[in-house]
């Protein structure tokens, strides 16, 4: 990185607002505003790339925003910044509170270094909670994933796939649009691992159906790994049930779901607890981490 590329992630100088998100290695809970949720590719975009057409981009946008968004400074401190005239944009010093930046075109400078947007890529890993719906933004204003990870921060957090609504666990999310894209790609077979309640005891022959692969509307299901964890009665209802891990390397709609209603087993409670190399492990219900450097490897590994 050259001293006129400045990554304000890294910067010792202007730090980023701590207050209200997690930083590297730290938990984060709690909502967000609607207003910070944008659609995927966002923060990775250099200067010269485009949008894509799909896209929801709120551009041009105030120079507090972007200063915040690319994790400079809280609005209040970037508006600071910009009234102590150490904000220029392409090359002119701009104190105006209500100035306007195209992340896509301008040059915004902080002291003389030149603020990247979303130069670094971001992974993090949030256990979704049930009574979200997988997507950044909805027309129906339910709740969505995006009020979970900190989109004020890293701007073009996109999901990874998609856990249905009252589906928990594992639910990965990246700027990195070219990773998120080979993790899901059906020719890389990346292993995740659910774990489901169903109704009924699972028999063998059952659980051997299941793995062999069944015939869906969709076709048949790829040799999947299926154990039998456990069987016992519902606390509710004193009905028979059975707790079943299930191994999947492709990911089509609502497919552990189906497959397991497919064998006469209708499923009571679905959790995700691992994509590919990226477990859950203690991560509390509706909090999230950013991926350590070790995991990002491991999950460029798994797509190999
Ligand atoms: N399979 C399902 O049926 N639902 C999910 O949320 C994920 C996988």
């Amino acid at each position: 990185m050259s001293d006129s590329q400045w990554n304000p992630r890294r910067n010792d100088d202007v730090q980023p607002d701590r207050s209200k998100k997690s930083q590297n290695g730290q938990q984060g809970h709690g909502s967000q505003s609607q207003n910070s949720r944008q659609s995927a590719g966002g923060a990775n975009k250099s200067q010269d790339q485009q949008p894509s057409p799909s896209e929801h981009i709120d551009y041009p946008m105030r120079l507090q925003k972007f200063l915040a968004r690319a994790g400079v400074a809280s609005r209040r401190g970037s508006e600071n910044l910009m009234t102590a005239g150490r904000v220029k944009i392409n090359g002119v010093v701009t104190t105006e509170l209500g100035s306007k930046v195209d992340p896509l075109k301008d040059v915004v400078e902080v002291d003389g270094k030149v603020v990247k947007w979303g130069a670094e890529p971001v992974y993090i890993l949030l256990n979704k909670p049930e009574g979200f719906v997988t997507t950044m933004s909805d027309p129906h204003a339910r709740k969505t994933v995006a009020e979970l990870v900190p989109t004020d921060k890293y701007p073009g957090l996109f999901p990874v796939g998609r856990l249905d609504m009252d589906t928990t666990g594992v639910l990965l999310f990246t700027t990195d649009g070219e990773l998120g894209h080979l993790l899901l790609s059906p020719k890389h077979h990346v292993p995740k691992v659910y774990e489901a309640i169903v109704m009924g005891y699972m028999s063998e022959e059952e659980r051997k159906k299941l793995e062999r692969g069944v015939r869906l509307e969709d076709g048949m299901t790829l040799p999947a790994r299926v154990d039998i964890v456990k069987k016992g009665l519902n606390k509710k209802n004193n009905k028979s049930i059975t707790l079943v891990r299930v191994v999947l390397t492709e990911g089509r709609k609502r497919q552990v779901k189906r497959m397991l209603e497919f064998v006469g087993h209708p499923v009571i409670k679905l959790h995700r607890s691992a994509f590919g190399p990226i477990k859950l492990g203690n991560l509390p219900n509706g909090s999230y981490r950013l991926l350590t450097e070790d995991e990002v490897r491991a999950l460029r590994e798994a797509v190999k």
